[in-house]
Order: structure tokens, then sequence, then C-alpha cells
């Protein structure tokens, strides 16, 4: 607890031009979870670039079943010990449920994570016109907005569990107009979530802003994992698309540089990892 850090090499903190550059230079975005000061400095030494304290904390932290419980009060406290772990990462918060649902409130929520928990990017679900509405709403107050599309795990009382979207040529066409939309409303990044992976690889060639992809496949700018689920101790049936990489590195430290050698090698996800 108490060991000095060994000095590493100043590199320069990655901005939300940075993510942009990424995507038009070819150079994948590697992004992980984090909910700690002691974890994010693992994550900021391993070279990972976007780290985001998701509101899945309210499940791998809290033990929710699903991530509605977690508040902005959650998100705050956590993101501000991750920002005290962090110097070159970007740090992205989540909004959490309902949290954007008018604009006055994702204005509110959006000053909470942005002033006082230092995050650097927020994170909302969704490509409703609503939430175009909030994502427009905080982009012309200069609020850096990534959207996420897929999987939605916000919307799970709708959607009955955390499936695979946009399987149907209907659901694939939608989300290709709402991966638009979201561009327009001034969003600038996209995450997505459990698509199959031709269609998160035509999003990401019909769009400008990098996405990120979890469970979609290789050919998104970048990817990202609930990191306890890289480090095999989320509990139940390991989920298709995620990967223990602890298991053949054997340290914390190891299996995070392993993970963003991978996803820089585009070797993760492979093709037992998409759908
Ligand atoms: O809450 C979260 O951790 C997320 C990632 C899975 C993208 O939204």
């Amino acid at each position: 607890m108490y060991a000095s850090a060994a000095p590493t090499p100043v590199q320069r903190p990655v901005t939300v031009p940075s993510l942009r550059r990424m995507k038009q230079e070819g150079q994948p975005i590697v992004a992980l979870t984090a909910y700690d000061a002691s974890f994010a400095h693992v994550l900021d030494s391993a070279g990972v670039d976007v780290v985001l304290v998701g509101d899945s904390l309210g499940m791998v932290i809290q033990g929710h079943a699903t991530t509605l419980p977690t508040t902005v009060d959650d998100i705050v406290y956590h993101c501000a010990a991750v920002r005290r772990g962090l110097t070159r990462p970007l740090l992205m918060a989540d909004m959490p449920f309902l949290s954007y649902a008018t604009n006055a409130l994702a204005l509110a929520t959006a000053q909470r994570l942005l002033v006082d928990a230092g995050a650097a990017m927020v994170k909302l679900e969704g490509g409703q016109s609503c939430v175009l509405d909030a994502i427009q709403f905080l982009a012309e107050r200069e609020v850096p907005v990534c959207a996420h599309l897929g999987l939605t795990p916000q919307s799970v009382l709708r959607m009955g569990g955390f499936r695979v979207q946009g399987r149907e040529l209907d659901a694939q066409k939608l989300m290709l107009e709402q991966a638009h939309a979201v561009v327009d409303a001034g969003a600038q990044a996209l995450v997505l979530e459990c698509v199959p992976a031709s269609l998160a690889k035509d999003i990401t060639a019909a769009i400008p802003i990098p996405t990120i992809g979890i469970g979609a496949g290789v050919d998104c700018d970048g990817q990202i994992l609930v990191s306890y689920d890289l480090l095999g101790i989320t509990p139940g049936k390991r989920i298709r698309f995620t990967k223990d990489f602890l298991i053949e590195t054997g340290s914390v430290a190891a299996a995070v540089e392993r993970y963003a050698e991978d996803v820089r090698a585009r070797r993760f996800p492979a093709l037992e990892h998409s759908f």
C-alpha cells in the first residue's frame, strides 16, 4: 500500500480530439472500466486510453442485478476516486438511469460528473429523440458526449433482458440511422454493445466519430470491457464477448497489458467473442 510508484515516461493526456485522430489514423482505442484509484493507476500504467466509470458499478461493485439502481452520487464518488489514480487516459463517466430524462436533469448530472468528479466526457444510452435532444443540449454547452447504442442496459425492462441487438434487418437499419443521428446531435464517440460484428463494421465505416465496441466485433475503432470480466471475477457464467486475461498472464497488471496489446493488434475480440 505504501510502495512508491516507479517513474514512468511522461505521455500526453488523451483528449476528445485525440480519439477522433486515433480513428483517422487507424490506431485502436483501448478502453476499460474502473471504479477506484488503485485500479485506475494500474490501467494508466498499462497505457489504457479511455477509462469509463460505468453504471455497471451497480452490478459489479454493489451486487445489483441491473444497472438501474446506480445513482449520480455513486458515479460521482467512484469517478472522483478514479480521477486521482489517472494521469494520461481520458476519463469518461456514465449518466445513470433517468439522470438525463429531461435536458435540465442532463445538464445538472453532467455538471456534477465534469465539475465535481473530474470526468472529461459523459456517456448516455439510446438513440431515441429525447436522448438525441439531451446529446445536442449538452454538446451545445461544451459537454463532450459519448453515445451508446445496441444493448443499452438501462433499457433492460423494455428489452426483457440483456440480449444481442440488431440481428434483424429493420433493427440494423434503425441502428445505422441512430448512429448518424447521434453524430448530427454532437456526440464525439459511440459505444456499440452486443451487436453483430458486420453491423458494427458498417456503422464504424459510416460515421466520422470513433466507435468503441463491447461484444461488437474487431472492426470497431476501439474496444471496452468491464474490468472485472477481464479478470474473470464477475460471478456467474462467462459472457461470450468477455475473456479472462488473468488466467493466461498471472497478474492484474499483466492481464491489463495483454488486453491492451491484443486490442492494438486487433487480436481481441476474436471471432469466438463476437456475434
Ligand atoms: O456501464 C458500463 O460499464 C458500460 C460499458 C459496458 C460500456 O456502459
